[in-house]
């Protein structure tokens, strides 16, 4: 049976992952491969409304109830469009995967890593990105972006500076365990030398 290609773009929130989607999007489809171009939280109709939860409910949510709702957006996404497309031969770029849960729920919100990553495993029953593109910038840089960028923030991104701080170590830490996966880029790197990077990567899984 055929296997498409499974890319994920991780970052912290205003890294820069929607514009480096779209180019590799736009160079893997003038070199005519098809592509899904998804996300997380948010890819199907029940995670547009999961998303709505985790990202706009006013007042509190615990941290492991947060766990579950991403857990239940991933294992929905991923049976229902990622692995068909994966199945057809797709190339599938991902905004988004397990790596955010573990870095914004267990180091941000301070929950067991490893218990928070196996309930994703549980959930997409193992599925591993063959690439994952860490967009890596520090909390400050990113918080000028997105300041520039919007006027309204959601639950994830109103938190505190330490909390950024807490969830780009943890990427850090999560890329120089598995290197093989791992693309990491700095994002304060003009965008083109991004995609140049990204590209020459990604043309070794092709
Ligand atoms: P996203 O829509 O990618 O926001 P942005 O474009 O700002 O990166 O993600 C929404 C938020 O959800 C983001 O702050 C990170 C958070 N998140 C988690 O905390 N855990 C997860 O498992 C996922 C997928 C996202």
């Amino acid at each position: 049976m055929s296997r498409g290609v499974f890319i994920t773009l991780e970052g912290g929130d205003g890294s820069g992952k929607t514009t480096q989607a779209e180019l590799l999007q736009d160079w893997l489809a003038s070199e005519g491969r098809t592509i899904l171009r998804t996300r997380e939280p948010g890819g199907t109709d029940v995670g547009v409304e999961v998303r709505e939860i985790v990202l706009h409910h006013r007042g509190d949510i615990t941290p492991r109830a947060e766990a579950l709702l991403y857990a239940a957006d991933r294992a929905h996404h991923i049976a229902t469009v990622v692995r068909p497309a994966l199945e057809r031969g797709d190339v599938v770029i991902q905004d988004r995967y397990i790596d955010s849960s573990v870095a914004y729920q267990g180091a941000g919100r301070v929950l067991d890593p490893d218990a928070v990553r196996a309930l994703s495993e549980w959930a997409t029953e193992g599925l591993q990105p063959d690439l994952t593109i860490l967009l890596d910038l520090d909390a400050t840089a990113a918080r000028g972006r997105l300041d520039e960028a919007r006027t309204r923030y959601d639950r994830l991104e109103a938190e505190a500076a330490e909390f950024h701080d807490r969830v780009r170590a943890a990427y850090l830490e999560l890329a120089a365990a598995e290197p093989e996966r791992f693309l990491v880029v700095d994002a304060a790197l003009p965008v083109d030398e991004i995609a140049d990077a990204i590209r020459s990567r990604v043309s070794q899984l092709l």
